[in-house]
């Protein structure tokens, strides 16, 4: 089994000027400037020597598109260079790279073509996802985009991410944009036998009776419809919490205020595994608190509900918690404390946190499994 963590490009490397988001921040749109972040394009050695004592054998990461075509139809072979390095360094430790190839941010040229909104640009898409394929990067699971319906209700609907709209008709044509996307990327890289999915933000639900049809669409809506759509080869799941209010929570509601809900996450393997019958992967899960042992908590409770599926026969082939380390949480800057290790903002020297050990139990229990 893959027991790992997860991080995306523009949250942790630091210095991605050539993003959308980083013109937004300095424009004043957005409420926090990510800066220098952990800088981890230049600490990734320091980092994979970390994940490898603690006994992880899978990181998820994402390359950053901004940082291959800074400007239209301009490639940077050295910001290839640098992912080749960075897979082939966990290689040689033994921990399997799960490349995500879009996680939220876009290229600031990319985006004043009107981004995923516009069906034509998809062909920019597949040209950079082609020099990434011809560039031989040696790992097996490949993940198309993050999250693309919290993607399209951030950006197109709540109008809290750029392009910071609120149109419905928008939402529903980014959607629409986004199943053709990752099926035409599925395809091209499942030409050179990948493993391909993509990640969904999924929510736990208990039905209360009063209220049920809406948290029935609600449930539909979120969790299942664009997977109902798209192609994959195993489900991926970001799991964080529940939908509902706090009525049934065990736990703290942590930094973000969540309703934490182990249960939920056991509803959304097996549900998925009787939908689709393909392997599952939790591609996230975490908690953001300043209080760790509340996180070593949140990462046992909802193992809990992996073995449980596991012992049910469903295919659980990954869990990557959310974060390997504390990183920019879009429009809440450094406020907020993921990470299974922390790093001072001067240094950039990293201090493992006591959680990690919890994962670090789980990698040796289920190591070769
Ligand atoms: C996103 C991450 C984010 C995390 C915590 C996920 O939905 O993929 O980028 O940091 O949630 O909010």
């Amino acid at each position: 089994m893959l027991i790992g963590t997860a991080t995306s490009a523009y949250q942790v490397e630091g210095n991605n000027k050539w993003a959308d988001w980083w013109y937004f921040e300095r424009k004043g749109d957005l409420p926090y400037r990510s800066g220098k972040s952990c800088d981890q394009y230049h600490f990734y050695e320091k980092d994979i020597k970390i994940m490898k004592s603690l006994g992880f054998n899978a990181y998820r990461f994402s390359i950053e598109f901004s940082r291959i075509y800074p400007s239209k139809g301009k490639l940077n072979r050295e910001a290839i260079e640098h992912y080749r390095k960075l897979v082939d360094l966990l290689r040689k430790n033994e921990i399997e790279p799960i490349v995500t190839l879009w996680h939220y941010t876009l290229p600031k040229w990319f985006y004043d073509l009107g981004g995923f909104e516009r069906a034509e640009n998809t062909a920019y898409f597949e040209s950079y996802v082609e020099k990434i394929i011809n560039a031989g990067i040696d790992a097996k699971y490949f993940l198309t985009m993050n999250e693309p319906v919290n993607y399209a209700t951030q950006g197109y609907l709540m109008g809290e991410y750029p392009p910071f709209k609120r149109s419905p008709l928008a939402f529903r044509r980014v959607l629409v944009n986004l199943i053709d996307v990752n099926d035409r990327t599925y395809s091209m890289l499942k030409k050179h036998g990948y493993t391909v999915s993509f990640t969904n933000a999924m929510y736990g639900f208990k039905y209360p009776k009063i209220a049920y049809p809406f948290y029935k669409v609600t449930d539909y809506t979120l969790n299942w419809w664009f997977l109902k759509r798209a192609k994959f080869d195993f489900v991926g799941i970001n799991y964080y919490r529940a939908i509902n209010p706090v009525s049934f929570r065990q736990h703290g509601k942590g930094e973000m205020n969540w309703t934490i809900y182990p249960q939920g996450l056991y509803y959304l393997i097996s549900k998925a595994y009787s939908l689709f019958k393909k392997p599952v992967m939790i591609t996230e899960n975490g908690f953001a608190s300043s209080d760790d042992r509340e996180r070593s908590k949140f990462i046992t409770s909802h193992f809990k509900y992996i073995e449980e599926a596991m012992r049910k026969g469903i295919p659980v082939i990954g869990y990557l918690y959310w974060s390997f380390i504390d990183n920019f949480e879009w429009t809440y800057g450094y406020t907020k404390h993921f990470g299974l290790v922390s790093f001072d903002k001067k240094t950039m020297e990293r201090h493992v946190r006591r959680s990690a050990f919890t994962l670090k139990r789980i990698a040796d229990k289920y190591r070769g499994i």
